[in-house]
């Protein structure tokens, strides 16, 4: 069970779980992509699913439907499917043993399952974090992100299950939306200062890259394209799965004068 999470809202946790989840998928694995941002459901348009959507994860966990109802086998990744959030609930409705029921139903039936927790370090994120064996803290190379995203290193050292047990949750770092021009006239923070904040292992960069945002319009994840930031997902997806991959090497374009002189 993986959680995808960050502290400060916006950075790409959604983004990436859609991304990662059909990467998996691709990859052979048997995935669950579980939207628990519950009353800001999102991640089914990422998806493109959120017209096939009648229950919700509310749904199940109150015994209103089974799972199977509310389980969206994606059309064009078989082996993908997807759990939605409810969208006229609020967090507040979660209550643990029936998140852990839930949790352990949906351990049971797929090889991997991926959270995309709620924005914020309140009850929704407490929730996503508690059960998880793995995460992965997405940062932008921003200093109010990458200090959120600390902070939430923290709470998941202190109050997972794992850490109540003695034990700690495997964490890697995604550092999205690089832009190498910025990073190279030293107007934005590097992949290394990120890190050197953080002090946990990388598992990904991901380039700003406009694709992704017309994607999520269009509804189909930027990973079935052939852009850097596809890459970087499809990359990510291996290392997750224990495979040694180089990171890429994001450089800046150059401009006319650049080109000129190389
Ligand atoms: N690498 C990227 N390049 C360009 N745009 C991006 C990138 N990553 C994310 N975005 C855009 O940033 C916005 C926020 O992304 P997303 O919804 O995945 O963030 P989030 O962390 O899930 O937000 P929230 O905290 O609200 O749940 C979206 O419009 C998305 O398209
Ligand atoms: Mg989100």
């Amino acid at each position: 069970m993986i959680t995808i999470t960050s502290g400060k809202g916006g950075v790409g946790k959604s983004t990436t779980t859609a991304n990662v989840a059909v990467g998996l998928a691709q990859l052979g694995k048997k995935v669950v992509a579980v939207d628990f941002d519950i009353g800001l459901r999102n991640l089914d348009m990422i998806l493109g699913l959120e017209n096939r959507i009648v229950y919700d994860i509310v749904n199940v966990m109150e015994g209103e439907c089974n799972l199977s109802q509310a389980l969206i086998n994606d059309k064009k990744t078989k082996n993908l499917y997807f759990l939605p959030a409810s969208q006229s609930k609020d967090k507040n409705i979660l209550d643990t043993d029936k998140v852990a029921t839930l949790i352990n139903r949906l351990k049971e039936e797929f090889d991997i399952v991926l959270l995309d927790s709620p924005a914020g370090i309140e009850g929704g994120f407490e929730h996503a974090i508690f059960l998880a064996d793995r995460a992965l803290i997405i940062s932008t190379p921003e200093v109010s992100s990458v200090r959120d995203a600390d902070r939430v290193i923290g709470i998941i050292d202190a109050k997972s299950q794992k850490a109540k047990n003695g034990d700690e949750v495997l964490k890697h770092i995604i550092i999205n939306r690089i832009k190498p021009e910025m990073v190279e006239k030293g107007e934005m923070l590097s992949v290394e200062d990120v890190l050197n904040i953080l002090a946990l292992p990388l598992i990904g960069i991901v380039p700003e890259d406009e694709k992704i945002i017309s994607s999520t319009n269009t509804g189909e994840p930027v990973i079935y394209g052939d852009s850097l930031a596809s890459k970087a997902y499809q990359n990510i997806a291996k290392r997750i799965l224990g495979e040694d991959v180089p990171f890429l090497e994001l450089k800046a374009k150059k401009g006319f004068f650049g080109r000129l002189f190389q």
